[in-house]
């Protein structure tokens, strides 16, 4: 209980500090879809057939991008009052988080060089990088979990994934392959898409009908499922795949820290404050010395990303985990998860928040 106070007050005082200076600050209006989002089929009919058959290559950029494009614009319908042009789904934070991962070569083959990013063979994500192996395991089961619930409606032709003979055994390419290994992660999976499938229409407008869909609950939902992937492929793939540089390894783990900061705090995922978040992601790999001190070419944005991650990260790991477990249940309190946006926007967006000479 004393520990309790402690810590609600630290960030209490923290909060206070970030609003004060949130007044002085200016908006950030710069978002981005992913690389080749328009290029990439967003319906079943879109999706090229071969013998009676529709393969997707989970492997391909494309086909990765192309799966989110289904899921996204397939509960379009569900979001409409959340934002024009399906700007509300919550499906965007996962989506372009997948296409930074890609053109920041964090999928690429980890003994490319670290500056070029070029990547290797064009539009694949390979099986060596870890930050992909992770990435796989909240796309994928996502979209077999949609698949199963015939959630994109009647299919013309069965959908079949590739598999990959590298690290075969690492993955799985079907609801039940999946399901077999990893139950719980599956059934995180369906919810959202049974949730949806259980809205109702609240208005008959012929054009655009809403359904009631209720934005913390499927917010919840997508951190579930995010959170439910990590799970699985962090102790797959942290360990045993490359990361480029020690640097970098860390700030993967660091990241995914601060990421369930948000998770608790029912972070919206919606394409907005997905965009706003992402601002700062690193737009290349780091190396030893950037997790120090970031290099020259890190923009403002960058940098406090980065050091926010790591301050939020290094508090938690000094305080042995009591950090996380004291925000989440302080984010518990309806009043504190309504506030909590805020400040996490504040704290990724403003870099003149951050006490430290970082320009
Ligand atoms: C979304 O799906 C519908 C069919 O369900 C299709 O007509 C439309 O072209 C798709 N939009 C995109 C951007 O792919
Ligand atoms: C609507 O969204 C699509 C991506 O799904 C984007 O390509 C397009 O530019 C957007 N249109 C407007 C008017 O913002
Ligand atoms: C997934 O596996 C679990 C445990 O074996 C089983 O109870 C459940 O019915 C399976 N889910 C589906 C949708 O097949
Ligand atoms: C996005 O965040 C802002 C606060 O930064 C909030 O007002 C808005 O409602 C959020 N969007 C959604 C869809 O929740």
């Amino acid at each position: 209980m004393g520990n309790h106070s402690v810590w609600s007050s630290l960030i209490i005082l923290l909060s206070v500090f970030l609003c004060f200076f949130s007044t002085r600050s200016a908006t950030v209006e710069n978002y981005d879809y992913p690389y080749l989002w328009d290029q990439v089929p967003g319906s079943i009919e879109d999706l090229p057939v071969k013998d009676d058959q529709i393969i997707m290559d989970p492997w391909d950029y494309r086909d990765r991008l192309s799966m989110y494009k289904l899921m996204i614009n397939h509960s379009a319908k569900y979001f409409t009052q959340f934002g024009i042009n399906n700007t509300g789904n919550v499906f965007w934070a996962l989506a372009t988080f997948y296409g930074k991962l890609y053109v920041t070569g964090r999928c690429d083959n980890p003994s490319n060089d670290l500056v070029n990013n070029s990547p290797e063979k064009e539009n694949f994500v390979l099986t060596k990088s870890g930050w992909s192996g992770i990435s796989y395991y909240v796309a994928i089961p996502f979209f077999l979990s949609a698949l199963k619930l015939n959630f994109f409606g009647p299919l013309p032709y069965q959908i079949e994934l590739l598999p990959q003979e590298e690290r075969r055994s690492d993955f799985c390419y079907s609801f039940d392959e999946c399901n077999a290994s990893y139950p719980q992660m599956m059934a995180i999976d369906l919810k959202i898409f049974e949730y949806l499938q259980s809205r109702e229409k609240t208005s008959n407008n012929a054009e655009n009908p809403t359904y009631n869909t209720d934005m913390e609950t499927i917010i919840h939902y997508t951190w579930s499922g995010h959170q439910a992937g990590v799970d699985v492929g962090k102790p797959l793939f942290y360990d045993k795949s490359q990361f480029y540089s020690a640097g970098e390894k860390d700030f993967a783990e660091s990241f995914l820290t601060t990421i369930e900061f948000l998770e608790a705090a029912n972070y919206p995922s919606d394409f907005k404050n997905a965009s706003d978040i992402l601002l700062g992601f690193p737009h290349r790999r780091l190396t030893t010395g950037d997790w120090l001190i970031p290099g020259w070419d890190f923009d403002k944005y960058e940098k406090v990303l980065l050091t926010a991650v790591k301050l939020i990260s290094g508090i938690n790991s000094i305080s042995g985990g009591a950090f996380l477990n004291i925000w989440k249940t302080i984010m518990m309190s309806e009043t504190a998860r309504k506030d909590a946006p805020v400040l996490i926007k504040i704290m990724f967006d403003f870099p003149e928040f951050i006490p430290l000479d970082i320009n």
